[in-house]
């Protein structure tokens, strides 16, 4: 029989109780259905001179590759059908010091189509355990800073495997591809969230003999967005960001995690008289991982005439 007593701890606990299983099926979602719903983002960017024909760039990035990512690995794989002319990959590979395998698993055949790389923070160090919404009010940067821990993932070991496959080691470099009927320019830099980055070893206006010039980065810190438009770039590529990972329906991003303003976190957007892409990534690290209104993707941009 129920009594009063009875009614009133019912009520207590009800609210409670009904808030820890929203939440619980809130995270269930993010982290088992919205962490594998991967997305493909197609763009045109009219950086051309009239007349020459489209190129197609895949651009990949943020994987944060474990063996044991089946779907992702999976996805990445059934890309090659878009028939990309080029491979864009903007770093955070790796969060396992066995994912390189995994990783040239993915791209399959993608790895024999022209690719260029750069380095990310998390293919040097492995992931740690952080509190993802930390962001919200400072970037993880100084994480990096206060360890001075060392290098501890097999990023040299990746390079070379993309290198072995004709892809171009764009870190703190600049690179020349002929893609389809195109000559394409390259400048890039190392990853700035962990100061790796040496613009001025790449520093000085853009072949006006190339057809196109674009410029990769992982992060899309604006004082590197800022050389390369000055420097002539056409379109700057980057990740980093995750899209803000964990996003607020009908507001976006809480955060960029680095420089950048959170409207253009991610997609396709002008950065002075440049193109920027910021890719939203494939993956998070296996220590945070959710996603929320802001599922895994890849893009394919399409460069257009003018
Ligand atoms: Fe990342």
């Amino acid at each position: 029989m129920e009594t009063r007593e009875g009614r009133a701890v019912q009520k207590k606990y009800s609210v409670p109780l009904t808030l820890a299983g929203a939440g619980a099926a809130t995270f269930g979602y993010a982290s088992v259905i919205e962490r594998n719903w991967f997305r493909l983002r197609r763009f045109d960017v009219p950086v051309l001179a009239p007349g020459r024909p489209p190129v197609k760039i895949l651009h990949i990035s943020d994987a944060h590759l474990t063996p044991g990512r089946s779907r992702l690995i999976r996805w990445v794989r059934s890309l090659e059908a878009l028939e990309p002319d080029l491979v864009v990959n903007t770093g955070d590979t790796l969060s396992h010091r066995d994912a390189i395998p995994a990783f040239l698993d993915a791209l399959g055949p993608l790895l024999e189509r022209p690719g260029v790389f750069v380095y990310g923070s998390n293919d040097l160090f492995s992931p740690v355990l952080k509190n993802p919404l930390r962001y919200v009010w400072r970037t993880s940067k100084s994480d990096y800073a206060k360890t001075k821990r060392e290098p501890d993932l097999p990023y040299r070991e990746l390079g070379s495997s993309l290198q072995a496959a004709g892809w171009l080691d764009l870190n703190n470099r600049i690179g020349r591809l002929k893609v389809g009927e195109l000559d394409i320019e390259f400048g890039g830099i190392n990853d700035s969230h962990i100061d790796l980055d040496r613009y001025d070893k790449i520093a000085g206006p853009v072949d006006p003999q190339a057809d196109v010039h674009l410029g990769v980065m992982h992060s899309p810190e604006p004082r590197n967005l800022d050389r390369f438009t000055a420097d002539g770039y056409d379109l700057l590529l980057a990740g980093h960001t995750h899209g803000g990972q964990v996003c607020v329906p009908f507001y976006g991003a809480l955060a960029t995690n680095c420089g950048i303003d959170r409207p253009r976190v991610k997609g396709l957007h002008r950065h002075r008289g440049s193109w920027l892409h910021v890719s939203a990534g494939l993956g998070t690290s296996p220590k945070a991982p959710i996603r929320f209104c802001c599922p895994p993707e890849a893009s394919l941009l399409t460069l257009v005439p003018r």
